[in-house]
């Protein structure tokens, strides 16, 4: 396999090694009945972040933090999906996409604290849902996917066990709006990402370092999952109720002791401090001793973990790559660092690596559930460049996406349920702290003009699509 030096400056474009795609992966060995989409997210591509009475998200306000997002960009036009979302239904309906997730702006449904629900903002996702129904695309609606009103972050965010009800409120809601037509919810998005990013490293919004506030934000974060469950359940009782993880294989970069022991660590703080309590009901007992004093005594309360491993329809799973750990460049600390491999990396500097899918679907089936696993995100960017005519030909996508498509299907028959894949992402978008720099999508946006132009991984998709369900011969 050829590889690809490290990106070390400016943007140039990496290539992924030339796959024959058609080689490792085929429509067939996938069922006529799996759910083929792509996903987006409200704050990546809405823009209209003042319009119909939406208030300011956490996104809103650390976007207008100097140096928070690459290059100053922020979200208040973004793809202008608002607007847009006739022409993008249409677009998805053009490509044969079966299904589409999205996500809920919560200050747009919920503009102030303790307010009712704002009819403009509910208005908006009714007219979306009745458009992709009418377009014969199934909606996969998720809650929560970062967007937390400002006003809730000002009243303690995450951290304080008061937002997982609040949580639960936005679930009854939603439910009751779209529950006659939406059949898949999604409580929350990456977890872990909120938590830990958004109030660990603070490289999210709200931009928080604070590593006891990060844990208890977990907590309440897969609170909230649970009284969500709970909540969705009695106002979409008909949906299918799961939510979406982003689990990563983790494995030591060296055969050293210290790599073995931050390997377990990682995992456990990455993957299992979120499986462990959503199907089996308990925190993993090493990482609960590796937090120490990190988790407060009174954080997990009594009703909190039979609420969290409510039972689900399905569990959705993103994955973008592998974490390799190396054990500390600094003596004497318990410090790592994430290593490389020398495997081919996208744009932002994320290896390549498809078996880590196949990994991680199998051992969520293996060891925790028997459930449908929908891969709810999953996809790279490049630095796409669109030729004279308009065309986007982007190679390098296009393999990331037959390849991982191959790892799902090796999943499959290793006996995991693999039922659904939704590529990351539908258009090219804000890529949260990345800015728009990191084009993810299967259609390419010229975001000085709001023009679309799918790209050849996105044509390429839709044929497969196609094949898949028996529309076409081969793709
Ligand atoms: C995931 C996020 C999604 C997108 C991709 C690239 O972590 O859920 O919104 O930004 O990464």
């Amino acid at each position: 396999m050829t590889t690809v030096e490290p990106r070390t400056s400016g943007l140039e474009q990496p290539q992924l090694p030339n796959l024959l795609v058609d080689a490792v992966v085929r429509p067939d060995e996938f069922p006529a009945d799996f759910v083929w989409g792509t996903a987006t997210a409200a704050y990546q591509v809405e823009g209209a972040v003042a319009e119909d009475g939406r208030t300011p998200s956490i996104w809103d306000t650390f976007a207008a933090e100097p140096g928070r997002i690459r290059d100053g960009d922020n979200g208040e036009v973004a793809c202008d999906h608002f607007h847009r979302y006739v022409d993008d239904v249409a677009l998805m309906r053009g490509l044969g996409l079966g299904a589409y997730r999205f996500s809920i702006s919560w200050p747009r449904l919920f503009p102030h604290a303790g307010g009712a629900l704002d009819p403009r903002g509910a208005g908006f996702y009714d007219r979306l849902v009745d458009e992709l129904l009418a377009a014969g695309i199934t909606p996969w609606v998720t809650l929560y996917h970062w967007d937390l009103p400002q006003y809730l972050e000002d009243a303690g965010g995450w951290p304080a066990r008061d937002t997982a009800g609040r949580l639960a409120d936005l679930a009854e809601a939603v439910g009751g709006l779209l529950g006659d037509r939406v059949g898949h919810f999604i409580t929350l998005n990456e977890p872990w990402c909120s938590a830990f990013l958004g109030y660990g490293s603070g490289i999210h919004a709200p931009g928080r370092t604070h590593h006891e506030a990060a844990v208890a934000a977990s907590h309440h974060l897969l609170l909230g999952h649970g009284l969500a469950v709970e909540a969705l359940r009695s106002s979409a009782p008909d949906a299918q109720v799961g939510t979406t993880l982003n689990l990563y294989p983790v494995q030591p970069g060296d055969d050293s002791a210290a790599a073995a022991d931050l390997t377990r660590r990682i995992d456990g703080l990455h993957n299992r401090w979120f499986l462990d309590p959503i199907f089996r009901g308990e925190y993993p007992e090493d990482v609960r001793a590796d937090l120490g004093p990190l988790l407060r005594a009174d954080l997990v309360r009594e009703g909190d973990l039979a609420t969290i491993s409510a039972p689900l329809d399905f569990l959705g799973v993103n994955y973008y790559t592998r974490h390799i750990v190396r054990s500390s460049p600094y003596p004497g600390t318990n410090l790592g660092e994430f290593g490389h491999r020398g495997l081919p990396r996208a744009a932002n500097g994320w290896e390549v690596d498809p078996s880590g899918l196949t990994e991680v679907l199998v051992r969520v089936a293996r060891d925790y559930t028997p459930l449908p696993l929908h891969v709810t995100e999953n996809g790279s960017a490049w630095f796409d460049e669109v030729a004279a005519d308009g065309s986007v030909t982007d190679p390098d996508r296009l393999a990331f996406l037959a390849s991982h498509l191959a790892a799902c299907a090796r999943a499959r028959e290793a006996g995991a349920d693999v039922a659904g894949y939704f590529a990351w992402s539908l258009l090219d978008n804000f890529e949260w702290a990345e800015g728009f720099a990191m084009r993810f999508g299967l259609v390419h946006v010229d975001f000085a003009t709001q023009r679309r132009t799918v790209k050849a991984s996105g044509e390429w998709y839709a044929r497969f699509v196609r094949a898949a369900r028996g529309d076409i011969l081969t793709p």
